[in-house]
């Protein structure tokens, strides 16, 4: 399969048929192939997370089918969404979203815990990722000893430990100074390069989507380019 990821005519309304009712995404086409390095950007509003959500499995569109790996997900009941979400997917969030009382080592340990992994392999593991990310000499520090970028970059180690085809990040820089946030979109860029990982970053940046490979532009929830 050529594509991890296929939209076809995605709608996401929320509130439907209510005076609250927003249509976050109309009717969004896009392929991802494999081993794109590839950012969606759009102003606040336009329905980047909606669509990062309704592809990463966390939500279900209105409408439409999206393929992942060329399975449509919508035939999926929920232990087999679990399974994509575990195993095919990783997430990283702006808010870093890591567990406060866990040091570095044990917040990237902590996907391969529910993985089942055995203890000695999951260290192992999480020590290798935590190097790869240039962590190697945090692994005993928990998050409130971090700067931010070492958080989001813990909080990528994460994201790899069940070593998921698909990295999705949602404005992964944005809560970064601009010095961290590159070095944040440089771990991406590595992670692209040297290990294969297809990677979609959504932001509202223009620099940072800049250092993509391919930009797809999303306005009131519609792709406006790079389709
Ligand atoms: N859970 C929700 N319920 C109702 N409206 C929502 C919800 N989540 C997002 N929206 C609305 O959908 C639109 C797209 O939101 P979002 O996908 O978060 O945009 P972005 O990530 O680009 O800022 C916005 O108008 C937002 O207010
Ligand atoms: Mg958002």
């Amino acid at each position: 399969m050529k594509y991890i990821v296929e939209c076809k005519n995605v709608w996401k309304v929320y509130n439907p048929e209510s005076s609250a009712e927003v249509k976050a995404l109309r009717g969004i086409n896009m392929k991802i192939k494999k081993g794109e390095f590839i950012s969606i950007m759009g102003s606040s509003g336009s329905g980047k997370s909606t669509l990062l959500h309704c592809i990463g499995c966390l939500d279900t569109p209105t409408k439409g089918k999206i393929y992942i790996d060329g399975v449509d997900v919508s035939k999926l009941n929920d232990d087999e969404l679990a399974l994509v979400r575990r195993y095919k997917i990783g997430f990283v969030f702006q808010f870093f979203n890591l567990v406060p009382s866990l040091t570095a080592l044990e917040n990237v340990e902590l996907p391969m815990v529910f993985a089942g992994i055995p203890k000695n392999e999951r260290r192992k593991r999480a020590i290798q990722l935590l190097e790869i990310v240039g962590l190697g000499k945090r692994l005993y520090h928990h998050p409130n000893q971090l700067s931010g970028g070492e958080q989001q970059r813990v909080a990528i180690a994460r994201a790899l430990a069940n070593d998921p085809e698909l990295i999705l990040a949602d404005e992964p820089t944005g809560n970064l100074d601009s010095k961290s946030g590159a070095e944040v979109m440089k771990v991406f860029k590595t992670l692209n390069k040297k290990f294969g990982k297809t990677i979609v970053i959504v932001t509202h940046d223009p620099l940072v989507a800049k250092t993509t490979k391919r930009i797809v532009k999303i306005k009131d929830g519609k792709i406006i380019g790079g389709e």
